[in-house]
């Protein structure tokens, strides 16, 4: 069965709930710019290119909150910037809204067009992404099987299609080519165990999951045949941030001179930041390493240092694949 991410029906925007994968699969309904705003903080939703979707169709709630409850204009304009601003660093979001918010002046359906149309662009991109990146890695490795290793989740549930990273994966997988893909787990909030073995194992894609910790001895053992990420905001000059521990990943592969790729789609390259030291990086809460779950593993009062992001310099990345092309960044040159 198909795993949509996000859609909107006519009684609102409908997210699976990825905050309860993989036990249960479960909609949730979203019909207020709080319950947006909510869902994206916690992460109901997830993932830069599904932010984006949910940002597009958000304005959408906005208006329909807007009508039923007599906003005026101020208040509109408010409601659309906290959804803008939701999560800092995926500027997906952020583009999602500015996308539609022209097409406010036509009236609300106008403005429900250009987000599906959003939705259905980035799905297309997700495939064409697929190809591209399967083609790289091909040419770079030559026609055999693949090991390949994946940090966070890049796939079904981070976009409306495939995927990025996941994308090219299930790609590979398709044309034969893949031996088996590693899943870094992903702390704190487990993306990688959690949701990408879940969609990997939907697929029938051979998959483990291992640590976040133990990706550089897989990697400098000689385990694995190149990494791929997605990416949250692309700077001008190819610096990417993406989930905390990619940058760990990328150090090592280019300590044991395999590919590393960064897989996104155009939207995610944010050209007005020159390079990485200009990307917002999102401080999340103590409680996502002080408990699993409900229970407490840390002391009383633990201190803690939780970016959700890092930045992986551009001379650590073999190539970064968007829908229209790979770029291979040498020094000095930009996207
Ligand atoms: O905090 P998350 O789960 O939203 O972080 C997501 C990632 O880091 C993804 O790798 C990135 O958004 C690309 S998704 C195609």
């Amino acid at each position: 069965m198909e795993i949509r991410s996000i859609e909107w029906t006519p009684d609102g925007v409908v997210l699976l709930d990825q905050t309860l994968l993989p036990k249960v699969e479960k909609n949730l309904t979203i019909k207020t710019v709080d319950e947006l705003i909510d869902a994206i903080k916690r992460l109901a939703v997830r993932g830069a290119p599904a932010l984006g979707v949910a940002g597009a169709f958000g304005v959408v709630v906005a208006l329909d909150q807007a009508k039923a409850e007599n906003w005026d204009e101020t208040k509109l304009e408010r409601e659309i910037n906290s959804i803008r601003d939701a999560r800092p660093t995926a500027v997906n979001l952020a583009w999602g809204v500015n996308q539609v918010r022209p097409m406010i002046s036509q009236g609300r359906d106008a403005v429900l067009a250009a987000a599906q149309k959003l939705a259905a662009q980035d799905r297309a991109s997700n495939t064409a992404m697929g190809n591209i990146g399967a083609d790289w890695l091909i040419s770079k490795l030559g026609d055999r099987k693949f090991r390949l290793l994946t940090h966070c989740n890049t796939g079904s549930l981070a976009t409306t299609g495939t995927g990025t990273a996941l994308g090219v994966i299930k790609e590979l997988y398709k044309r034969g080519k893949i031996l088996e893909v590693f899943a870094d787990e992903t702390r704190p909030l487990l993306q990688g165990s959690r949701l990408t073995a879940w969609e990997l194992a939907k697929s029938n894609i051979p998959y483990r999951i291992q640590p976040d910790g133990a990706a550089a001895m897989a990697i400098l053992s000689g385990k694995i045949d190149a990494a791929l990420i997605g990416a949250d905001r692309i700077a001008k000059n190819g610096d990417s941030a993406n989930k905390i521990g990619s940058l760990g990943v990328a150090l090592a592969c280019h300590i044991a001179k395999i590919p590393f790729l960064v897989v996104a789609p155009e939207s995610t390259v944010d050209r007005t930041i020159a390079d990485g030291s200009g990307i917002h990086i999102e401080i999340r809460g103590d409680y996502e390493l002080t408990h699993i779950g409900d229970t407490q593993i840390a002391p009383d009062g633990a201190q803690t240092f939780n970016p959700a992001f890092d930045v992986t310099p551009a001379k650590f990345i073999s190539a970064v694949i968007t829908e229209l092309k790979s770029y291979e960044i040498a020094e000095g040159q930009t996207l």
